[in-house]
């Protein structure tokens, strides 16, 4: 049931994911290797990169929050629990990396999170299979695009590496917990949109 608590909760959740420092479950996996020297460009061009993933990242919170309002299946809504408490993880981990290289997140924030609220809300009023699928297609998404950012950072950065490598191997897993709960699958044509869209935000927060 939908009640006055239920959504002062919700707005309480945006309000931390947006404006408090967020809080991992799980040691960042930067934090065991060295910090080793990068040029002022590769820091700068760095720093860009994981504000992106922050961004990517604020987007999942609301995508988890959209899952929890509109979930019909109480068992899936508690299995996305612990994927959810993942993406707290590389939020945080995110916000630690930028910081150490010396760059902020994204101002536009915000923006990013009511949006991916939005959409998350309008797949799970199509059913859990379609709020699933959209799940589903975001996680597989971000994983082929922190593919694409392994190959940017520089080699020697290793604390970056290692942080977009466990994230890339986290989202494969909540991608395959989605196929697992029922997911269904996006028509091409959303497929396409979905990545122009996810183009779109990552062109515009590589620069604010
Ligand atoms: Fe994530
Ligand atoms: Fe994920």
């Amino acid at each position: 049931m939908l009640t006055l608590d239920f959504f002062i909760t919700r707005f309480d959740r945006a309000l931390r994911t947006l404006a408090a420092p967020a809080q991992a479950h799980r040691v960042s996996p930067a934090r065991a290797l060295p910090n080793t020297e990068l040029t002022p460009e590769q820091k700068k061009h760095t720093a860009r990169l994981m504000r992106i993933n922050h961004t990517g990242e604020v987007c999942a919170q609301a995508l988890y929050q959209g899952q929890a309002l509109t979930a019909r299946v109480a068992a899936n809504r508690e299995a996305l629990v612990a994927a959810a408490r993942e993406e707290e993880d590389h939020l945080a981990w995110c916000e630690e990396r930028i910081q150490e290289l010396g760059g902020r997140t994204s101002f536009l924030n915000p923006l990013w999170y009511a949006g991916s609220l939005t959409l998350g809300v309008v797949a799970g009023i199509a059913g859990d299979k379609w709020n699933l699928a959209f799940l589903k297609e975001t996680e597989r998404q971000v994983e082929s695009h922190l593919a694409a950012h392994l190959e940017s950072v520089p080699e020697s950065d290793q604390r970056t590496r290692a942080i977009v490598s466990q994230m890339k191997t986290d989202e494969a897993g909540h991608a395959d917990l989605a196929q697992s709960l029922g997911a269904a699958e996006f028509p091409q044509l959303i497929k396409t949109a979905m990545r122009l869209s996810a183009k779109a935000m990552t062109q515009t927060v590589y620069w604010v």
